[in-house]
């Protein structure tokens, strides 16, 4: 094991080549257990690969618990376990009850699907300390169509099995065109059922929502309306219950701090063990992940060049490379900036001083003049090894910037 900032192989390689010193990342404070990505829902903003399908591959029970104390001994505090659909694993509990033993503040991140009663009671006696409740809507019929099954009922039957166990609950809503005009109902309803959080989450577009994005966009004032209806809610339900709505980087201008940084604090294990520093980052081409089958936690962490690649901002170049802002915002998301541009080193497009601006400009016009006719992409097995069948290069440029249409094969 290498000393704290000694290693060259901690230096992502633009900087090792220009002798910058780059200083040793702190810890994995939050660990995410992808336990699965098998999921009775197909939600079409779903983040999860396209090509999901043609990864069947899980880690075992073992497998995890070895993730699990490998993460806590690097210093990670939060576990989160989602999918796909996190209770599609029979061993949950046991991952949890684990994970609550080593220390972490556990998380589970759920549609709600499988949770039973007798499955939350088994989940509190493990230490589950809290649950993360998606919603597609307020109504019965938009979340039915936007994960295109019958769960509208079952959600709410779960978010009351939450209340009585005890749990904080979190509701989690992606927002989107198709339900943005129906928040003053969202909000209401996690009011009704008693949230105690409420993430009002704009689309990012990658993975299924990437491919949906003409459909998903939503226009100026559908924003202009949502967040000044938020702010009258939070002023209601402050001491209550907290609003938190993530602003869409598509209409700001501005790009974000993807995961916190890129290897800063995140990182994420998806089902077949990969380790990865975001959901998505696996797509990025001439990039190596390791495996936790092969590799420790802290060796992906510290040592891989998957890990270091886009740490800090050694590897900008311009316009990212001399930006006043380049440490606020670390030239944004790498995986949006590849779909874009095809070039993961690029300046995230959302920004204004990217030189590729103008297609997030047009995508956002193309919003503006009417929601697109051709029908949306359902996350499913079919669909996912269609997309998965051409590279994700391929399938940016198959998505037609002016009317966002997916080409088919
Ligand atoms: Fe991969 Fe943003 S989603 S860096």
């Amino acid at each position: 094991m290498s000393a704290p900032g000694r290693s060259q192989a901690h230096m992502p390689a633009r900087d090792r080549a220009k002798g910058s010193p780059v200083s040793r990342p702190g810890p994995p404070l939050w660990l995410l257990a992808e336990l699965t990505y098998r999921c009775p829902l197909h939600c079409v903003f779903c983040y999860n690969p396209v090509d999901f399908a043609t990864q069947s591959s899980e880690l075992s029970t073992d497998e995890w618990l070895r993730v699990l104390r490998e993460g806590r001994e690097l210093g990670a505090v939060q576990c989160g376990f989602s999918g796909g659909e996190p209770l599609l694993r029979d061993d949950l509990e046991t991952l949890v009850a684990e994970a609550h033993r080593l220390g972490y503040y556990t998380n589970l991140l759920t549609s709600g699907v499988g949770l039973t009663a007798e499955r939350a009671a088994a989940l509190e006696a493990a230490g589950l300390d809290h649950v993360q409740l998606s919603f597609q809507d307020s109504t019965r019929e938009v979340n039915d169509f936007l994960s295109h099954t019958k769960t509208f009922e079952l959600k709410s039957r779960v978010a009351r099995l939450i209340k009585e166990q005890g749990w904080p609950m979190v509701m989690n809503v992606v927002i989107h065109r198709l339900n943005i005009d129906h928040i003053d109902r969202i909000i209401a309803m996690a009011a009704e059922l008693g949230a105690e959080y409420l993430e009002l989450a704009n689309t990012q577009y990658y993975s299924w929502a990437y491919v949906n994005r003409a459909q998903l966009l939503p226009t100026h004032e559908q924003l202009r309306r949502a967040e000044s209806l938020t702010d009258a809610w939070r002023a209601r339900l402050e001491g209550r219950m907290k609003i938190f709505f993530v602003a869409p980087d598509y209409h700001e201008g501005r790009a974000k701090k993807c995961v916190n940084g890129w290897g800063s604090v995140f990182l994420n294990v998806a089902p077949d063990g990969t380790a990865l520093p975001c959901h998505t980052a696996k797509m990025l081409p001439g990039l190596e992940f390791p495996n936790v089958r092969e590799h420790s936690l802290r060796h992906a962490w510290y040592e891989s060049e998957g890990f270091n690649r886009y740490r800090g901002t050694g590897w900008m170049k311009e316009p990212c490379s001399t930006c006043e802002h380049k440490e606020r915002d670390l030239g944004g998301c790498r995986c949006q900036a590849y779909l874009l541009t095809q070039d993961a080193e690029a300046a995230d497009p959302v920004c204004e001083k990217s030189p590729h601006h103008g297609l997030v400009v047009q995508a956002v016009a193309t919003a503006e003049r009417g929601a697109a006719e051709h029908p949306l992409v359902f996350r499913d097995p079919v669909s996912s090894r269609r997309l998965g069948a051409c590279a994700q290069a391929e399938l940016a440029t198959q998505v037609d910037n002016e009317t966002g249409a997916i080409a088919t094969r």
